[in-house]
């Protein structure tokens, strides 16, 4: 196995937050977000005790996938400000102790980028994976003057950027080997892109697509090829700066060389069953195709955590500490928590499981206050991805105050980025700001216990002593975690937890003989060392 420098120290204290640029926090009142607008909200992230932001994709784009279409990789986009704004951003961050990561598409650009309008009239060029003739399956027609098609990443605007074929086939020219001019340039680029954005102090990248640049890549083997180069060439001149990978199976993509890794609501077979295991009640974004079951976090109590902890135990173990996980509340491809029937009520079991778990927390933005996702929002910018899969619902501005367009000044209803439907319940920032009984300030006092708890991290061991409703399980030998959530109380028998004392709780009950009884949707944490000394 490639042995790499062992993650930078901070990485295993980090605690992410997810900002979707064009929906966080709006400064000029254009209605859509921008760094400016993230730079004056820091304070408030620093206080709920985030440490690491990750923003979706900032840069020049014609905004057909939301910025997942690159047209410059080097610049942003002017509708979110300067490259100085960002600057900016980035030292207030760090004054602030926050790391902030940019996302990196290295699997396509947008058909706008420089480098594709090239390839559309150049037969020589082999940036792009390009059929001569006719249009094979999955190809798109040739936009410009060269004959033949281009295969897409993703969407049909998004040519994929060529790193070749793990396997070539004389009737498919189009399969260029991995060490043809075409890949080599395009390995070069994602390194100077990469180098570029990291000396200007950006801590790291969430890397978009990860699995996906060589193709016809069985066990991915040759895409694996591509990160542990860059990890390594990292190591060496970046080694403060980390690489999260969307992959979604962190026991191929850490040992590839990412140091981190998600679950998501889809990747391998066991890994993205494992998130949805856990929120996805078929409501928000589903995918026809995934196999629905009931998930854990949901009132009926049909759900179970084990798929949850055996997909976890299969990838740490894998692992060991050559790096971690990351379990995210949503994403802006994917359901918030506050969906369907999980209404606001059950939201803070689920933060006292995520945030007490043994992976490192992705906090969507928005997820901290319930934010609720809004079904049935009209197309925008790319948000459909099936009859069932809108992602607009999850990428609704930011609700920081109750004004209509909720901190997006005041700009003219079609300039928003998502419309808003202001509706009287609507959680804010502001209001659970005015009180410490707010999710908001749960999700505060559940980082600061992180944070002033080691054993809460993701080093420290987890024993699981119920996978049921209630879930229960210790930390560190020492933090027992009680989630139940599910409508109907439950009980459970723990003679450890007589003498326990309470850090953090709502709807539980520790009887004398150390039953444990959890109201609907309970949770407690607490510690087992007698009066919590050392
Ligand atoms: C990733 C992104 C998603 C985007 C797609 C294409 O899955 O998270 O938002 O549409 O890649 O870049």
């Amino acid at each position: 196995m490639t042995s790499f420098r062992p993650a930078p120290a901070w990485l295993a204290d980090a605690v992410f937050y997810q900002i979707y640029p064009q929906s966080f926090a709006d400064s000029d009142g254009d209605g859509i977000g921008d760094f400016n607008g993230i730079t004056e909200r820091l304070d408030h992230l620093a206080w709920l005790g985030i440490n690491t932001v990750w923003l979706n994709p900032c840069f020049v784009s014609p905004f057909r996938d939301a910025g997942y279409d690159v047209s410059d990789y080097l610049n942003v986009a002017p509708r979110y400000g300067s490259n100085d704004d960002l600057a900016k951003l980035v030292d207030e961050a760090g004054r602030r102790g926050i790391r902030v990561l940019l996302d990196l598409v290295a699997g396509h650009t947008s058909d706008e980028h420089p480098w594709f309008k090239a390839a559309a009239n150049d037969p020589a060029d082999d940036r792009y994976v390009w059929a001569p003739e006719g249009h094979p399956d999955g190809f798109v027609p040739s936009p410009g003057t060269r004959p033949g098609a281009y295969l897409p990443n993703f969407f049909a605007f998004q040519p994929a950027l060529n790193f070749g074929y793990a396997r070539e086939n004389p009737a498919e020219p189009w399969r260029r080997p991995v060490d043809a001019e075409g890949p080599r340039a395009n390995r070069a680029a994602l390194r100077e892109i990469m180098d570029h954005w990291l000396g200007l102090g950006l801590s790291g990248f969430r890397v978009d697509m990860a699995a996906s640049l060589v193709k016809d890549d069985a066990g991915t083997t040759e895409t694996a090829k591509i990160w542990t180069e860059l990890r390594h060439w990292m190591d060496g001149a970046h080694p403060d700066a980390v690489l999260l990978s969307e992959w979604g199976e962190p026991e191929v993509s850490v040992p590839a060389g990412f140091h981190a890794d998600f679950f998501l609501q889809f990747g391998g077979p066991t890994d993205g069953l494992a998130l949805r295991s856990l929120w996805s009640n078929g409501e928000g974004t589903v995918d026809e195709n995934w196999d629905q079951l009931d998930c854990f976090f949901d009132p009926s109590g049909k759900g179970s955590p084990r798929p949850f902890v055996e997909a976890w135990h299969r990838a740490s173990t894998a692992l060991g500490h050559s790096g971690f996980i990351s379990l995210p509340s949503a994403n802006h491809d994917f359901s918030r928590l506050n969906c369907g029937p999980r209404t606001a009520d059950q939201l803070p079991a689920a933060f006292a499981f995520q945030l007490t778990w043994p992976t490192l927390p992705a906090i969507y933005y928005g997820d901290e206050i319930g934010m609720r996702y809004v079904p049935d929002l009209p197309e925008k910018e790319g948000s459909v991805l099936g009859p069932r899969y809108n992602r607009a619902g999850s990428r609704t501005p930011m609700q920081w105050d109750d004004s209509a367009n909720a901190g997006f000044s005041t700009a003219p209803p079609d300039r928003l980025y998502l419309p808003l439907a202001p509706s009287p319940n609507r959680p804010t920032v502001a209001a659970q700001l005015a009180d410490d009984t707010s999710l908001l300030h749960l999700v505060r006092r559940l980082l600061a216990l992180r944070t002033s708890s080691p054993e809460l991290g993701p080093g420290g061991s987890v024993e699981v002593l119920h996978a049921g409703y209630p879930f229960v399980y210790v930390r560190g030998g020492r933090y027992l975690v009680v989630v139940n959530p599910r409508r109907d109380a439950v009980s459970y028998g723990y003679d450890g937890a007589r003498d326990a004392r309470v850090l953090a709780a709502s709807g539980i009950r520790v009887d004398g003989d150390g039953t444990i009884t959890a109201h609907g949707f309970a949770y407690g944490i607490f510690d087992l060392r007698r009066g919590g000394g050392q």
